[in-house]
């Protein structure tokens, strides 16, 4: 015993991690993870008309849009050093159908929108959704049958129409969020076939049917449409791991140039493993129901809205995600911007 404590070395620790935790200097030294405005990509809903800026009640700080707003949203994503903005339109009731046919009309909301966007800012990378869920009467991704399953192969033919428009219309990126099974191949060859060589194509890959998509829903107008339907024939289970990869094995073989998990925070596992297991062009969606939750919380005086927004997307980056859909993107890039 006695030799014991006359052992002084015993009594302190060999390492002490603190040491480097004591100076901010020194945290930065050896921080591991950086988050910058160039990983963000800003998602907009944007509608028909003019001087229009419609609240959406279940997210904060985001408007459902016209074509005059969205410039000046387009400019600040320019000045903060956003490198890409997503559009997802919300289309008029009268213009839904069955088979969601308006999402390949040349002249319609989407194609008019981008061709705007590449005019007033050709630096700004732009990217679209490719999925019927605005188009179509009953809210489903896709053309469904008698029992309400969407029809894979119908569905694709469509949206393979819907990227080739918004390609002719000048997108960057198209994004297939839709989870039918062979879409990104099919995609990819109708762009490489009708000379889009240098469209990209961002697959959502391991998309889940997650209820963290409703105020997206409600934005969008497809909440009501959808009723009490779901999207679990397509979109992939909670429950699954192992299968995210095989998805993004998929997409990466069938020509996606990058892919993505979706939602985010609670699947940053997924994420992980994605990026360890591809080494591709990893990205994440921060969908819409993360954001109310943190801006609910902070609202309440619950949560440090700016700490919590910066933890998360830095979390993400952590994760092993190279870019992340967020709609803090803007008031992020901001809060970077300023601390320089
Ligand atoms: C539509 C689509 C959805 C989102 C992006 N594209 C909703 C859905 O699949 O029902 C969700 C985004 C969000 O919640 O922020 N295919």
């Amino acid at each position: 015993m006695a030799n014991q404590s006359s052992n002084v070395s015993l009594q302190f620790p060999t390492h002490r991690p603190r040491r480097s935790r004591l100076h901010d200097w020194s945290r930065k030294l050896v921080q591991e993870t950086d988050l910058s405005p160039r990983n963000f990509i800003y998602p907009v809903f944007v509608q028909e008309g003019s001087n229009k800026k419609d609240a959406v009640a279940s997210m904060p700080g985001v408007f459902r849009v016209s074509l005059d707003h969205l410039l000046n949203i387009a400019k600040e994503c320019v000045e903060q050093g956003i490198p890409v903005l997503a559009l997802f339109p919300v289309i008029e009731a009268p213009l839904k159908s069955l088979d969601g046919a308006e999402a390949y009309n040349p002249n319609g909301l989407v194609p008019r929108v981008v061709k705007a966007l590449k005019e007033h800012f050709p630096d700004l990378g732009i990217m679209t959704d490719v999925a019927l869920d605005p188009y179509t009467s009953h809210g489903q991704d896709g053309v469904i049958d008698d029992d309400g399953y969407v029809l894979n192969e119908i569905t694709s033919e469509i949206l393979v129409k819907q990227a080739l428009v918004q390609a002719a219309a000048g997108v960057d990126i198209v994004a297939p969020s839709d989870m039918m099974d062979g879409r990104i191949g099919k995609i990819r060859q109708a762009l490489e076939s009708n000379g889009f060589i240098h469209t990209q194509i961002m697959a959502y890959s391991a998309k889940y049917a997650s209820a963290f998509y409703g105020p997206f829903r409600d934005a969008v107008g497809s909440a009501k449409n959808l009723g009490k339907s779901n999207k679990k024939t397509y979109q992939m289970s909670f429950t699954n791991s192992d299968e995210a990869l095989r998805e993004v094995a998929l997409d990466i073989s069938e020509g996606a140039d990058m892919v993505m998990v979706k939602p985010g925070m609670p699947y940053l596992d997924i994420l992980s493993r994605v990026k360890s297991e591809f080494s591709y062009p990893t990205f994440v969606y921060q969908v819409s129901g993360e954001y109310a939750m943190l801006k609910a919380a902070s609202a309440n005086g619950w949560l440090n809205h700016d700490q919590v927004m910066i933890e998360s997307l830095m979390a993400f980056r952590r994760a092993g995600a190279d870019g992340i859909l967020t709609y803090f993107a803007i008031d992020a890039a901001k809060l970077l911007n300023q601390s320089k």
